[in-house]
This record gives C-alpha cells, sequence and structure tokens, in this order.
C-alpha cells in the first residue's frame, strides 16, 4: 500500500573546524573544514498534490523557488527527465536561520531523499550529493551526516570517525549573518595585499592547544568577530566556562561550545544565560546520523 505521507527529518551541523585555503574563479572559496551533524531538527512531509507546493510554519521563510527545498524538488525533475509531478511539502523548521547552521542547506538535502523516494526514483547517496552541491555547498554534507570533511567548496565529502556523542550549548546572539557577506568581505581582505590578510595567517590565527580535538580554529572568526565583538565576548565565555572546544559556527551567528557532560553544560547555560541575556541558548548533542526518510509515526524531537 503506498503510504499518504512520508516525512524526512534535517538535522542542523557545527563546523568543528573551519579553514579558507584559496579563492578560486567561480566566486568561492575553497575550504577545508570538519563538519558536525547536530540533534537538532527540521521536518518536512510529503503528500499527494497535483501541482507542486510548499508551505513552511514560519512565515519569514520564502516558498517559493527561492526556498532551497522547492529548488531541489524541481532539480530532480529536470534531472530525471522533466515530467512534471505534483506533491505538497510542508517544512517544519526548528534550526535557527541564519546562524550558520545550514539549516537551509540540510533541508535541501531532505528534500533530495524525500522527494526521489515518493516518486520511485533510485538515485544514489552520491548522485543525490551532486544535485545537492548545485544547490548550495554545505548540502552534500547532510546526505552523509555525523562527523565529514568537507573540501573544495565545502562540497567534496570525506566520512570520518564520528567524535561520539557529546553535550553542545549553542547561543544565538538576537540577529542573523548573511553567509555571502562574510565571504565577500574576507575575499577583499584577501585580494588587497597592503591589507596584511593572507592564507597561511588566517589558518594559523588560533590553534587552541588545550582542547579534545586540536582542530578548533574557524578562519572567519576575525571577519565576523571585528564588527560583531559581542560573539567573541560568547566565545570567550564558554571556553572559561569549562568548554572543551568553543567556536562560531560557519559564518555565524551562531556560537557554540563543546562540553564533557550534561552537568557542565548545564552550569555554562546557567552562567551564560545571565551574562548574556538578549541572546538564546539551545542545548543540543552530536549526532551520527544524516539527513533521512523516516516512519511517519516516528515523531520528531
Ligand atoms: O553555496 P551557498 O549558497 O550555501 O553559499 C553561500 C555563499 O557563501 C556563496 O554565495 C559564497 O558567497 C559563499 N561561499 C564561499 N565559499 C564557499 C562556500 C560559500 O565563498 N566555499
Amino acid at each position: 500500500m503506498t503510504p499518504s505521507t512520508m516525512v524526512a527529518r534535517c538535522p542542523a551541523k557545527v563546523n568543528l573546524a573551519l579553514r579558507v585555503v584559496g579563492c578560486r574563479d567561480d566566486g568561492y572559496h575553497e575550504l577545508d573544514t570538519v563538519f558536525q551533524a547536530l540533534d537538532l531538527w527540521d521536518t518536512l512531509e510529503i503528500s499527494d498534490a497535483n501541482s507542486l507546493t510548499l508551505t513552511c510554519d514560519d512565515p519569514s521563510l520564502p516558498v517559493d523557488g527561492s526556498n532551497l527545498v522547492l529548488a531541489a524538488a524541481e532539480l530532480l525533475l529536470k534531472a530525471e527527465g522533466g515530467r512534471p509531478r505534483g506533491a505538497a511539502i510542508r517544512l517544519r523548521k526548528r534550526i535557527p536561520v541564519r546562524a550558520g547552521l545550514g539549516g537551509g542547506s540540510s533541508d535541501a538535502a531532505g528534500a533530495l531523499l524525500l522527494c526521489s523516494r515518493w516518486w520511485g526514483m533510485e538515485l544514489s547517496i552520491e548522485e543525490m550529493a551532486e544535485l545537492g552541491a548545485r544547490l548550495g555547498a554545505d548540502v552534500p554534507f547532510f546526505l552523509y551526516g555525523g562527523t565529514a570533511r568537507g573540501r573544495g567548496r565545502g562540497d567534496m565529502i570525506e566520512r570520518m570517525p564520528f567524535i561520539g556523542e557529546r553535550p553542545i550549548l549553542i547561543g544565538l546572539p538576537p540577529f542573523g549573518i548573511s553567509t555571502s557577506e562574510v565571504f565577500s568581505e574576507l575575499r577583499v581582505r584577501l585580494t588587497h595585499p597592503e591589507n596584511g590578510v593572507s592564507f597561511p595567517l588566517l589558518s594559523a590565527h588560533k590553534w587552541q592547544e588545550e582542547n579534545d580535538f586540536h582542530i578548533a580554529a574557524n578562519d572567519l572568526e576575525a571577519i565576523v568577530f571585528e564588527s560583531r565583538p559581542e560573539l567573541e565576548e560568547f566565545r570567550d565565555a564558554l571556553w572559561r566556562a569549562g568548554a572543551s572546544s568553543a567556536l562560531l559556527s560557519g559564518s555565524g551567528s551562531a556560537v557554540y561550545g563543546i562540553f564533557r557532560d550534561a552537568g557542565q553544560m548545564r552550569e555554562a547555560e546557567a552562567e551564560l544565560g545571565s551574562a548574556f541575556g538578549r541572546w538564546a541558548l539551545l542545548r543540543t548533542r552530536t549526532e551520527k546520523g544524516a539527513a533521512q526518510v523516516v516512519d511517519p509515526g516516528q515523531q520528531p524531537r
């Protein structure tokens, strides 16, 4: 029997490390990054309809072709010969937007999985990752999940051993950040040598010796912190509260800390909650899975 609906869960991510190693001719930057999936999920639900439509419980998000969920569905149809098909897709948004947590990219990966299954298309993960990379540099990661290294634009994925289940505290300032603005500011600095910024300098600017991973550095912090010092203060407060690693995620605006155990994280949460009254704090943990189609009865967290 054909089910009347199908559901996909789409996880958030943080970057455990992010190195910018070059400028590319296509306007993007060459990266070397380590992604980590989080137990924080958006949900997509698909059901029958004559035309392709998207609705979303967050009214601030577009529901036209500029939303990566619809773009993914349309790309799939095009790749499979262009026969028009219908479906009503509902997006339940829980991953904060403009935060560097990858929500839009993860939704796109979830849409590729969900729509291809719904329409009976047989695509491998590699084929979906190839399509996903056309939608956004972070999309392929969400098809692999767990802990993974991303090179090229961040879209060439290599699985890594899962770092294990660890509590993570995410801090969200009362504003979002545009990824393309951060990268274009970085490009301006890099392409004007008199600014004194260079790739080796970027990549060496901060190695934390005292963390569990020995990889905690994000080359975008220098650009982002310069105009938003509150983010650096929050990151430093996470370190002082005992985080094993504390970093800006992607281009921000989320700043996260990884903790040894839940007790230590709750202490940090209480401390930072009172010191950073305008910030929202979100408790989560590392996740070893990826974007996935689930049983509709399985209630997403
Ligand atoms: O691929 P995506 O649309 O998610 O990227 C958003 C923006 O971030 C791009 O338009 C680009 O300006 C910048 N970017 C970059 N280099 C990367 C990834 C993203 O310059 N490797």
